[in-house]
């Protein structure tokens, strides 16, 4: 990291107090020392140093508080004190934006959490706050320092309360980068985005030996806690990452999408526009039978600017696809049902990951785009007994609150309660776009039609023939987009080739776009 030149000679400080600044900074910049650092590099990590060089532009960085040392007076670790005390702090510039920063210090007791160690995060956390920019959080620590005892845990809630205060008012990043263990973990599951790096961190509330105690099963604590188990079982972590670096620069692309702050839009990329805006490869996405699945991604990127889009959760709850993209050099949010993973039903998991995205989209301005083909909620007494109907509800919720400009597309299904869910005009989308290809129904035809024309299928002389005349009729009827049209919940049913340009010119005329919520102190949502 480039630091100030070192001075030898300023008119007017004495040779022994520039000596002594240097001699403290040089301290400071040692860490835990080379043995330390060596072990760190050994494992395959970076130092926090490192971290934040690889993440700040060149130069930017202002540290603070690089001085500062622990209070604790117990066990002998009173004869032990480290500059900067485990966690290097202060703010710089990603791409000339103003973040602050924290890169925990694993070679200074483990990078674990003092008195004053979570007294200098407050501080940047404070700054964040009165300055409208994101903070970015680089853990890497052995939790709570022992040696303090509860004034260490007291540290911990000071910043999970500022997190909490933060959450919807500035961008929380936390990047996990190695051991985040106990109550820590409630830091970064309180942000907005958790990205794991894989195979040298974990993430657990306890790890393997008190699992092992108290119910018997025996994990490793990459198995139980690292970033492919909270990538694709717990949803805990948003990234996974194949190493350091990759993870510092998925947070630059993910900061490239978010505004600083609740009252800011996100940067918008100089977009020309003027070629064609049809994309003809849309047309072809739909598969002839209604039961064959395709890749929700490929209507995404015919829709996005080429190679904007990037996906979050990727491997968690796949039947529904989130992230962000541009459009038109725009950031938008973009949920997606996912037909090509259990034909895009609707599920806990997958309700669960779509309105924690559309409420970090609604928090930061970012408008969003539905992509909907779905067939329902997932049936089943697993799915009732963990409580679909109240995580269905906090999909139906988030949408239903979001005040950013909403447009949803049908590509195909669009069943039941789901329809509805999947930011239908009647929960206060903004347009509702069709493709021809769109089945807006209570349920698909045959189920439908062997429940009303029941009686008649089984009076008929060939219930078969009988029952396929019904769902002709049914589908000729409702699986269509037509009788929706006719009511006005789908403003216009446009090729698929059209999509782009007429999701460009929604989102330009909802530019100014006002819709405020009645006035309360906060809402219910079912958790
Ligand atoms: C003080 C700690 C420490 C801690 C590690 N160190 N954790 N010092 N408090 N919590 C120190 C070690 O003494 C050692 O010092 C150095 O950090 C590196 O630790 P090692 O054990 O040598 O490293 P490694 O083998 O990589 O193991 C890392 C580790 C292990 C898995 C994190 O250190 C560990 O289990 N630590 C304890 C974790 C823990 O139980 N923390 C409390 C969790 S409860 P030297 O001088 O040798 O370099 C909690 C509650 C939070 O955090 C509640 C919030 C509400």
């Amino acid at each position: 990291m480039k630091t100030d030149k070192p001075t030898t000679n300023v008119p007017g400080i004495k040779q022994q107090q520039l000596d002594l600044l240097k001699s403290k900074n040089e301290e400071a910049m040692q860490g835990g020392g080379k043995a330390r650092i060596a072990a760190q590099h050994g494992k395959g990590k970076l130092t926090a140093r490192e971290r934040l060089a690889l993440l700040l532009d060149e130069g930017s960085f202002q540290e603070l508080d690089k001085l500062v040392v622990h209070r604790g007076r117990d066990f002998g670790i009173e004869r032990e004190k480290y500059p900067g005390d485990g966690v290097v702090t202060g703010f710089g510039r990603v791409a000339g934006r103003l973040v602050y920063v924290f890169s925990q210090d694993f070679t200074v007791f483990g990078g674990s959490l003092s008195e004053t160690h979570a007294e200098k995060i407050c501080k940047i956390m404070d700054l964040a706050m009165k300055n409208g920019a994101p903070v970015i959080g680089l853990n890497d620590s052995g939790g709570a320092r022992i040696q303090e005892g509860v004034s260490s845990l007291g540290g911990y809630a000071d910043i999970f309360y500022r997190n909490t205060l933060a959450s919807g008012v500035i961008p929380q990043i936390s990047a996990i980068m190695g051991p985040c263990a106990g109550g820590a973990v409630y830091s970064p599951a309180i942000t907005d985005f958790i990205l794991m790096v894989e195979h040298t961190s974990y993430m657990f509330v306890t790890g393997p030996n008190v699992v092992k105690t108290v119910t018997q099963e025996q994990v490793s604590s990459e198995e139980l806690g690292g970033a492919s188990a909270h990538s694709a079982k717990s949803g805990v972590t948003h990234f996974a990452c194949v190493n350091e670096a990759a993870c510092i620069a998925s947070i630059k692309q993910l900061l490239s999408y978010m505004p600083q702050n609740c009252e800011e839009e996100a940067p918008r990329l100089p977009y020309t526009g003027g070629q064609s805006e049809i994309r003809e490869v849309l047309d072809g996405i739909i598969p002839e039978n209604p039961n064959q699945p395709y890749d929700m991604r490929e209507v995404v990127a015919g829709i996005a600017d080429e190679g904007s889009f990037m996906e979050v959760h990727r491997d968690f709850a796949e039947n529904i696809v989130v992230g962000f993209a541009r459009l038109a050099g725009r950031s938008i949010g973009v949920v997606g049902n996912q037909p090509a993973v259990l034909a895009g039903v609707l599920d806990i998991k997958s309700s669960l990951k779509a309105a924690r995205f559309v409420r970090f989209c609604d928090c930061f301005n970012i408008p969003l785009v539905v992509l909907v083909d779905v067939p329902g909620f997932l049936p089943g007494t697993d799915q009732e007994w963990n409580g679909i109907i109240s995580n269905g509800a906090k999909l139906l919720y988030a949408f239903s609150e979001a005040t950013v400009p909403r447009v949803t597309v049908i590509t195909r299904k669009a069943y039941g309660g789901a329809y509805d869910v999947m930011n239908s005009k009647h929960i206060g989308a903004d347009l509702n776009f069709a493709w021809p290809s769109a089945e807006i129904a209570v349920m698909g035809a045959k189920g439908a039609s062997e429940i009303i024309f029941k009686k008649q299928i089984a009076e008929a002389e060939d219930p078969e023939a009988k029952l396929a005349e019904k769902i002709d009729e049914f589908t000729r009827k409702f699986a269509n987009p037509y009788a929706a049209a006719e009511r006005g919940f789908i403003d216009e049913v446009i090729l698929p080739r059209d999509t782009r340009h007429r999701l460009i010119r929604a989102f330009s005329m909802l530019e100014n776009k006002v819709d405020n919520l009645p006035k309360k102190k906060h809402g219910n949502i079912p958790l």
